[in-house]
């Protein structure tokens, strides 16, 4: 398998970039999940959602990018190498929340993995996706170097990010993944060029 992009074999890497990228808009997060919630990630990373919850959420995540889970380990974290494609690695719990995932994955794949976390879900599913990407969704010149250079620089080790969604397309996808899982609302809201999405169960 290709190596992974630098930033996914260094975890201390990875979070100087993400904090630059997000630049605080995670906090939303502690109002999204409330207290006292069992929350589980797939695709957790290093767990750095985490800091975002109140303390009296436990939290859970399972990946497959054994850096990042000793890592989160060694910071006293509950995380499990494990395929978020399999049903098998789940825990039934309050909130789901599936933070910068869906990009990397085929359409079929988020299909799929939203589909399992409806049935994990007991109250909410909480996407979230890194929208200023649309610039890279474009048939131009620029967007089709910009698509090149953040699949490069985006590149899990895991997954070829297939394509770059435009503001227009993640409108379709999430209508389409509510329709599909029945979801009873969904809320989406937008900071600091990141969309984060509240799917009611
Ligand atoms: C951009 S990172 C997001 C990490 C974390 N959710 C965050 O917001 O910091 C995407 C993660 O998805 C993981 N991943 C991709 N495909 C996976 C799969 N099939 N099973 C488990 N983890 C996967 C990668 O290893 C990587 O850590």
């Amino acid at each position: 398998m290709k190596k992974s992009s630098i930033i996914f074999r260094i975890p201390k890497l990875y979070s100087l970039g993400i904090r630059l990228l997000y630049f605080g808009a995670c906090a939303r997060l502690k109002d999204m999940v409330g207290n006292g919630k069992k929350v589980f990630e797939p695709a957790c990373g290093y767990g750095r959602i985490k800091k975002y919850l109140d303390p009296s959420c436990t939290y859970s995540g399972i990946d497959l990018n054994e850096d990042f889970i000793n890592y989160g380990k060694k910071n006293g974290l509950d995380l499990e190498i494990g395929d978020i494609l399999k049903k098998e690695n789940y825990q039934e719990s309050d909130i789901i929340i599936l933070s910068d995932i869906l990009h990397h994955l085929s359409l079929e794949n988020i299909k799929k993995l939203v589909s399992i976390a409806s049935k994990f879900a007991k109250e909410k599913i909480v996407i979230i996706e890194p929208v200023f990407v649309d610039v890279a969704s474009g048939k131009d010149f620029f967007s089709k170097f910009l698509a090149k250079f953040f699949s490069w620089v985006d590149y899990d080790g895991i997954n070829n990010i297939e394509k770059w969604f435009s503001r227009k397309d993640y409108d379709a996808l999430f209508e389409e993944l509510k329709q599909k899982n029945n979801f009873s609302q969904m809320n989406i809201s937008f900071f600091n060029y990141h969309c984060f999405v509240e799917s009611i169960i």
